[in-house]
């Protein structure tokens, strides 16, 4: 058994009250490699910006649980070195989907974990949200949980059509989970297809896709009911059409691939959305600049040619979101 305080990580709660009160939003960023996490903490570093690194069930698989954890304790080492003096970085599960695997990463250092409960039926949800969060609340670790179904098929998350949370449950599901924050359905998906072309308008002039909007109205009904608390968007990559046309121009194929306008992501952050999840657009980041270096440069095999430009890239990405979107600059100085 390892405290997360003893290697220097931050639960959420303090960091999720002062953002709801601040009108902006945490940045909850997955990684699964060293230049993804090098990217994430040199950008919170220059930005002094508090960061979730958030480690899911493919990164698991990927990586594996252990190595990924001692990652975040040489991030939190590494961002001092950087300069960042008092550094605020949560290490967190993404989509923990049993009890077994939650009390594993409490038991191992991290510091915040979510119980994705939200497939099961309402009364399971709440009663394995609940176990989860009677272990973690033990040992100081909070706990996000979800209501209400995203759409979007990723690796290890996959539902076929989204429900949006109801509002008239939120109360009744926080109380008796006592669950530290909420992670809802309002339109977000997982994923760089986040609407069918059906789903959306085309701008007459670009010829782009025009994604629906998210439903503030049900968001706004979830801020009513529970004045304060804590709310997360999972799915919330903007999939920046620029990377997109590169990856396409430079060889690859992703046809009609739509994100959430950044504009919705900046107006959620200023409500008691206080965490915001991005994934696929540091992985379009990645693939646009190695795929860059690969045409540019044909004879190039030495991996860090290609990965350094990818790091950079993100990093580059990073900072963008916390400043020009989720506004979580200066927050952690
Ligand atoms: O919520 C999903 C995340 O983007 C993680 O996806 O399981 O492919 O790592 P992954
Ligand atoms: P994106 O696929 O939109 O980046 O969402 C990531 C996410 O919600 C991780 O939990
Ligand atoms: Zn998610």
């Amino acid at each position: 058994m390892v405290s997360y305080k003893e290697i220097g990580l931050v639960h959420t709660r303090e960091m999720f009250a002062k953002a709801v009160a601040g009108g902006y939003a945490i940045p909850a960023f997955n990684f699964n490699n060293m230049e993804q996490l090098q990217a994430i903490i040199q950008a919170a570093a220059e930005t002094k910006s508090p960061v979730i690194l958030q480690v899911s069930k493919g990164a698991r698989n990927y990586a594996n649980q252990t190595l990924l954890r001692y990652m975040a304790e040489g991030a939190v080492e590494y961002a001092k070195e950087l300069g960042w003096e008092h550094p605020q970085i949560v290490l967190h599960l993404d989509h923990g989907d049993s009890f077994e695997t939650c009390k594993s990463c409490v038991d191992m250092g991290f510091s915040s974990v979510m119980i994705d409960a939200s497939a099961l039926p309402y009364e399971e949800n709440i009663a394995l949200t609940k176990k989860v969060v009677d272990y973690a609340h033990q040992f100081d670790v909070t706990v996000e949980a979800e209501l209400g179904v995203l759409a979007g098929v990723e690796d290890e998350v996959s539902a076929a059509e989204s429900h949006y949370t109801k509002p008239e449950e939120v109360i009744d599901f926080a109380s008796r989970t006592g669950c530290d924050s909420l992670a809802i359905s309002i339109g977000t998906s997982h994923g760089a297809y986040k609407f069918t072309p059906e789903q959306c308008t085309r701008d007459p002039k670009t010829g782009r896709l025009v994604p629906p909007p998210l439903a503030f109205d049900v968001l706004h009904e979830i801020e009513k009911k529970l004045p304060g608390f804590p709310i997360v968007l999972h799915g919330s990559s903007s999939v920046p059409q620029e990377y997109v046309d590169e990856i396409n121009a430079l060889g690859g194929k992703l046809p009609d691939a739509v994100g959430i306008p950044e504009e919705q992501l900046r107006e959620a952050s200023k409500s008691a959305v206080c965490k915001i999840n991005i994934d696929s657009d540091s992985r379009l980041a990645m693939t646009a600049a190695i795929r860059r270096v690969f045409h540019d440069k044909p004879g190039e095999f030495d991996p860090r040619k290609y990965l350094g430009p990818a790091r950079d890239e993100m990093k580059k990405l990073y900072k963008h979101k916390i400043v020009n979107v989720l506004g979580s600059d200066g927050k952690a100085e």
